[in-house]
């Protein structure tokens, strides 16, 4: 096929030029432009001007610049969410799901009238339970605002304030969906290292000092981890963020419900760009598309500053979220639910315990995090395949992080638990005592 031609004099022209080639499918996701210098003596013009030709569509994340690779046309990037798929008679150890059996009933839509356009965006209930349960957790100063969940939310509070290109500090390992916002839209991820009271006072510190523009942190029940702040932690890191009120602060607090740790708050009173996320979807099921933020004033308009149709969170869904969270038998249910989490997560730690197995100590969540201690992931996920227990490899959680698999306890039955650690252990020291390295 011959070389597509890349027209323009100017640097507006040459990128346009190039958009027009990519659409016409000229040009494809892997492609290699030619290189500013041969690009500039073909056309005639200096190389400044292809140059920011290309910047230009970088930016924009039409391409991407690779060190030796030269200037590539961007392809889309694939990202992992949480389910799991294509498991046969495998046990599922690896979804992330909350239990089915454990979600509250949904009430029926008696009382839910007709809701048309121009209507107020947020259900009266909904909104008066927000006020006493979400509102007094962020201080007195946030607005609230419903988005389709925790990873719209995350997604639309970051868009609200940062262009591509901008650093963003996230725990590292991190919530899949959210390394995958992060390189769908262009960010650039600095991995902050967590342990088991959550993102380390020293990883914050380096991102700061890196520039980083925001900060995703999870306060409690960190997936995959389940590491929860400690107040001794939380103002640690309050510190760090009051010395760059500018940082704009997400707090992802998606286990609340279920948190066995309380809430430990991490955003500075003086941070002006802040956001508090608490979905629905651990709790009352992923289905349930809807997440409740409190943040400050200015990032609630520009998340209001929307056609109202596209921020518009069904009243069907409110309903139906405002039915439970206010129902008589609802908190009985929840902590029940929360007691049988916390269970199955012990019954899997006694196991590896018993086993001789370590883990990630941190105590809340669906998940138990495994480090691997340099064992290659990959061989264990799938040796532990073709004994049939699914889980899910580390390194789609992480960003720096070493070798791990991420086991989620949701539904582990109490037969599952030994005969998993055994299976583990088993694994373990067959693929130890096959390596080179090993000792004899
Ligand atoms: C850290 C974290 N945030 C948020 C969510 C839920 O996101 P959403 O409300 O979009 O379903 C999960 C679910 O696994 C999670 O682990």
């Amino acid at each position: 096929m011959p070389e597509p031609t890349i027209t323009g004099d100017s640097a507006a022209a040459i990128a346009d030029s190039v958009r027009d080639l990519i659409a016409r499918g000229e040009l494809r996701p892997g492609d290699v432009l030619p290189s500013v210098r041969a690009l500039a003596a073909v056309r005639g013009v200096n190389r400044n001007t292809v140059a920011a030709g290309y910047a230009a569509l970088a930016a924009a994340g039409i391409v991407e610049t690779r060190r030796r690779g030269g200037t590539v046309v961007r392809a889309l990037v694939p990202v992992a969410g949480e389910g799991a798929s294509a498991l046969g008679d495998a046990v599922n150890l690896a979804d992330g799901n909350p239990d089915p059996a454990l979600l509250p009933a949904l009430p029926d839509l008696r009382g839910y009238s007709t809701v048309l356009y121009g209507s107020p965006g947020i259900d009266e209930r909904l909104g008066r339970w927000a006020e006493r349960h979400l509102l007094p957790d962020a201080g007195p100063d946030g607005a609230l605002v419903l988005t389709h969940g925790a990873v719209d939310a995350v997604e639309r509070v970051l868009s609200a304030h940062l262009t591509r290109g901008d650093a963003v500090a996230v725990e590292d390992p991190c919530f899949l969906s959210s390394i995958g916002t992060l390189r769908l839209n262009g960010y650039r991820p600095v991995p902050v290292p967590i342990d088991e009271h959550g993102m380390t006072t020293d990883g914050l510190r380096a991102a700061l000092r890196a520039g980083v523009r925001a900060v995703v942190c999870t306060p409690r029940a960190h997936n995959p981890t389940g590491a929860s702040l400690t107040a001794r932690r939380a103002e640690e890191l309050r510190a760090l963020l009051a010395a760059h009120p500018e940082v704009l602060v997400i707090e992802d607090d998606h286990f609340s419900a279920l948190a066995r740790t309380p809430y430990r708050r991490v955003t500075p009173v003086g941070t002006a760009r802040w956001a508090l996320v608490r979905s629905v979807s651990k709790f009352l099921g992923p289905d349930m598309r809807l997440a409740l933020t409190v943040c400050d004033r200015d990032t609630a308009d520009r998340l209001r500053a929307r056609p109202a149709a596209a921020a518009w969170v069904s009243h069907v869904l409110q309903h139906l979220v405002a039915g439970v969270l206010t129902h008589s038998a609802t908190p009985a249910r929840l902590d029940h639910a929360a007691r049988t989490y916390a269970d199955r997560r012990r019954l899997l730690t006694d196991a590896l315990a018993a086993h001789d197995l370590s883990w990630s100590e941190a105590a809340d969540g669906l998940n138990v995090w495994i480090p691997l201690a340099g064992v290659p992931e990959a061989v264990v996920v799938n040796a532990l395949a073709d004994h049939g227990w699914a889980v899910r490899p580390g390194s789609l959680f992480t960003l720096a992080h070493g070798p791990a698999i991420r086991v989620t306890t949701s539904t582990l039955l109490p037969e599952h638990a030994d005969a998993f650690a055994a299976r583990l252990a088993t694994t373990l020291a067959s693929i130890t005592s096959e390596s080179p390295c090993s000792p004899a």
